[in-house]
């Protein structure tokens, strides 16, 4: 299908791993223009050369802190008036809510709320007057059904949800679109670290950790960033110019709700 958004101006932040890499290849397959993101220089380099041979796209290394302002400034200097913004950045660690002080709780507020409204405040504007616009957020399965060590994340970005909510209606007769990705488990280096880490604290060799988590899905497997990109680059279509304010679950199934 083509997307319609060829020749369009995207922002990736946190893409040089993952989800977003995902979500930065495809946009960049669709033709887009795009920058990607991440802090570990070499890292984002590597993913910026792979992006570009394998799909001709104009890719754009922006090695920043997405959390700062002085990262932002660098990602709006790298692309002043983007078409499309996808906001992700890294999810806090696995904790007990009993243990998270105070700096811990505002500092998951800000990196999984905080710091996405912060880059829609600077971007919708320009998009509605320009009549298009396509912001994604990737937040995850959590904001529907909580995970035991994530409560951070899932308050986080359930108030990420709340609010754009809202914003989302303001724009919508303006062409400009707000919605977000929910991420079931997804084959990432942070699913791996996860694994690694319930692995070393239950003596649980890491294959069988792997396979009792892939067994409660009922896909019986992790999801892809391929998978995950593409639906982000429909989200960003020209043809899902009529989908605004959603959730959408991407989890193999996982979370067994009918709604
Ligand atoms: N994978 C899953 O199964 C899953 C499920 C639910 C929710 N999620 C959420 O989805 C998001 C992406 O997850 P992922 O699995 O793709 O993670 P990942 O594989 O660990 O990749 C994270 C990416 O973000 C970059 N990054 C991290 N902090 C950054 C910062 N402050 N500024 C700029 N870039 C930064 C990393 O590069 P550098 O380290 O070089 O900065 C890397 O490119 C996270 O918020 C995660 O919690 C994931």
């Amino acid at each position: 299908m083509d997307l319609g958004i060829a020749g369009r101006k995207a922002i990736v932040c946190a893409s040089s791993r993952g989800l977003g890499k995902g979500c930065a290849t495809a946009l960049a397959q669709a033709g887009c223009e795009v920058v990607i993101n991440g802090r570990n220089e070499a890292a984002l380099k590597a993913t910026a050369d792979e992006i570009a041979k394998a799909t001709k796209a104009k890719v754009i290394s922006v090695a920043a802190d997405v959390g700062t302002p002085e990262g932002q400034a660098k990602l709006f200097a790298a692309c002043p008036s983007p078409d499309i913004l996808i906001n992700n950045n890294a999810g806090p660690p696995f904790r007990d809510f009993r243990e998270l002080s105070r700096q811990q709780m505002i500092d998951g507020v800000v990196a999984n709320m905080i710091v996405a409204i912060e880059l829609i405040q600077k971007v919708i504007d320009p998009m509605a007057s320009r009549g298009f616009g396509r912001i994604v957020n990737i937040t995850s399965s959590s904001v529907k059904a909580p995970i035991p060590g994530l409560d951070l994340s899932s308050g986080a970005r359930a108030g990420l949800t709340a609010f754009l909510a809202g914003v989302a209606r303001t724009v919508a007769d303006r062409g400009v679109t707000i919605n977000n990705i929910l991420p079931g488990p997804f084959d990432t280096d942070r699913l791996r670290s996860g694994f690694k880490n319930t692995s070393e604290k239950t003596g649980t060799p890491i294959d069988k950790v792997i396979e009792a988590r892939k067994a409660g899905v009922p896909a019986k497997r992790f999801g892809t960033p391929e998978e995950f990109g593409a639906a982000c680059a429909f989200l960003c279509s020209t043809q899902a110019g009529y989908i605004t304010g959603q959730n959408l679950l991407l989890d193999g199934g996982m979370i067994p709700t009918a709604f």
